[in-house]
Formats: C-alpha cells, sequence, structure tokens
C-alpha cells in the first residue's frame, strides 16, 4: 500500500486526478470505476476543471458505480446514478451510455447483479477504482461482517451508515434499509485502486484499513491484499496512524520522485 497524507482535501483531490489523467491519455478508452458519496466531490470537480480548462477528455472512457440504493424512485436525486450524473458526467464529456450502474429496481435483484459482474468483465475489468471509506470500515457497501471474497450482491446497511448518510435525505427513516453493492472480490480484481479519507471521523477506519489485521469486521483491511492501491489521506483522517512519519519518509523519498 501507498499510504499519502496531504493537508486538504484539495491537495488530494490535484494527486488523485494526476492518476486519472495519467490513465485516460495512455488509455483513452479506460474503465474507471467511480464512487459516491462526499470524500470523491473535490476530485471529480478537479477533473471537471482539468476537462474545462485543460481538455482533458473521457469521450471514450468508461464506467462502472459501486452501488446503489434499493428502491429509490428512479428520479429521486439521491439515486447513486443520479449523483453521479450531477457530480461527475455533467462536468466532462464522458458518454452517458458508457456509465453504467447496478440496478436498486430490477425485479430480479440477484439476476440484475450477476448481469452486472458480466458486463464489468466484458468491459475488461475496472481500470482504476475509486474508493471512499465508511466510518465502520465499509467500502462500496460491504458491511462489518461481508465475506472477502463477495461478489455484487444487495445487502443491508448498518444503523451506523444510515445514520452517515442521513445527512443526504429528510430524515434517517429516508434512508434505504437495503442496497446494491459490488463485492470485496469484486473491487480487489480492479487493476489499481484510488482510495481517499477525509475527515477526523474516518481516523479510526483509516487506521484500521492501513495498519489493524486483515478482517470482515473492517472490510476495507481486505485491500492490504491488493497490489496497486494508494490511500489518500489528510491530515484529520490520518491523526491515528502509528507509523505516520514513516509513510512519509517513503512517499518524499519514493523512487520516482
Ligand atoms: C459510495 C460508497 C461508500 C462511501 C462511504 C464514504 O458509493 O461506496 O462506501 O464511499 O460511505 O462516504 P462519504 O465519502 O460520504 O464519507
Amino acid at each position: 500500500m501507498e499510504i499519502v497524507v496531504l493537508p486538504t482535501a484539495e491537495d488530494i483531490a490535484r494527486a488523485a486526478a494526476d492518476r486519472i489523467e495519467n490513465l485516460v491519455k495512455s488509455r483513452p478508452d479506460a474503465v474507471l470505476g467511480l464512487a459516491t458519496g462526499s470524500s470523491p466531490l473535490p476530485l471529480y470537480k478537479e477533473l471537471g476543471r482539468r476537462h474545462a480548462e485543460e481538455g482533458l477528455s473521457f469521450a471514450q472512457a468508461r464506467a462502472f458505480l459501486l452501488d446503489e440504493y434499493v428502491g429509490l424512485a428512479p428520479d429521486h436525486p439521491e439515486a447513486y446514478r443520479n449523483v453521479i450524473r450531477r457530480e461527475f458526467v455533467s462536468l466532462v464529456d464522458i458518454n452517458e451510455d458508457s456509465v453504467k450502474s447496478p440496478s436498486g429496481t430490477a425485479d430480479d435483484i440477484t439476476a440484475a447483479c450477476a448481469e452486472y459482474e458480466k458486463a464489468m468483465q466484458a468491459a475488461g475489468g475496472v481500470d482504476i477504482q475509486i474508493l471512499g471509506i465508511g466510518t465502520d470500515g465499509h467500502i462500496a457497501f460491504n458491511e462489518p461482517a461481508s465475506a472477502l471474497t463477495s461478489r455484487t450482491r444487495i445487502t443491508t446497511l448498518t444503523e451506523q451508515t444510515r445514520e452517515d448518510n442521513a445527512r443526504f435525505f429528510d430524515s434517517i427513516d429516508d434512508v434505504p434499509m437495503h442496497v446494491v453493492t459490488q463485492g470485496l472480490g469484486t473491487i480487489m480484481e480492479s487493476k489499481e485502486i484510488v482510495l481517499i479519507a477525509t475527515g477526523a471521523n474516518k481516523a479510526e477506519a483509516v487506521a484500521q484499513l492501513v495498519e489493524g489485521p486483515v478482517s470482515a469486521f473492517w472490510p476495507a483491511t481486505v485491500l492490504q491484499n491488493h497490489q496497486h492501491i494508494t490511500v489518500f489521506a489528510d491530515e484529520a483522517a490520518g491523526a491515528d496512524l502509528k507509523l505516520l512519519s514513516y509513510y512519509d519518509h517513503m512517499y518524499r523519498n519514493r523512487p520516482e520522485a
């Protein structure tokens, strides 16, 4: 794992955007893995700026979303497909038909999940997966006790996550109980992962992710087994890391720096 602790969310956005820019410049039809939630918003804004001011193009890129609420009406503003349309697709030139998301409204959700996995494989897999992390250590919506090999499926949110996400709804009662999410095994197949964590409420999850034992109790710890992952944290989110100064030393003296 490469651990990069930077002062602000904007610093993280620029560093993460460099990764995406390098990829789409070398491979214009790259497959992006998109997360929703607040953590990637500065990154999407920065990519939008690079598109508008520097001509960075996503015209041939393809994308898959990580997850979706079950049961929200297709036009609900918090349905993740609509969040991504608003926060990313509308800022760049990606073709909306090339952006796929799991269905939270299919009659047969299990069959739709299997189709989603097939579509990801047919696209050649995700080249770069953007991730946030939940305060309980979830990635996508793989909550504690998710199988480390899990695939795309319907599952149940913890009360903690529903409380955390209530800020996007009128009340916690409006936060769906169920979601469709890529599994931990699915996410582990992406070729590169960029995880973004900002704010003090992520400090415990980040410390577990980087320094804890691999355990379904903190699902993000499965990422310790990934070959090519960078964890970007701001100072508040990185505050509980025991080896912080060592990670900083490694980053500043990395061979390519
Ligand atoms: C959203 C997702 C979630 C969020 C996590 C953190 O697509 O997959 O795992 O990344 O809940 O959410 P924020 O960034 O809002 O703190």
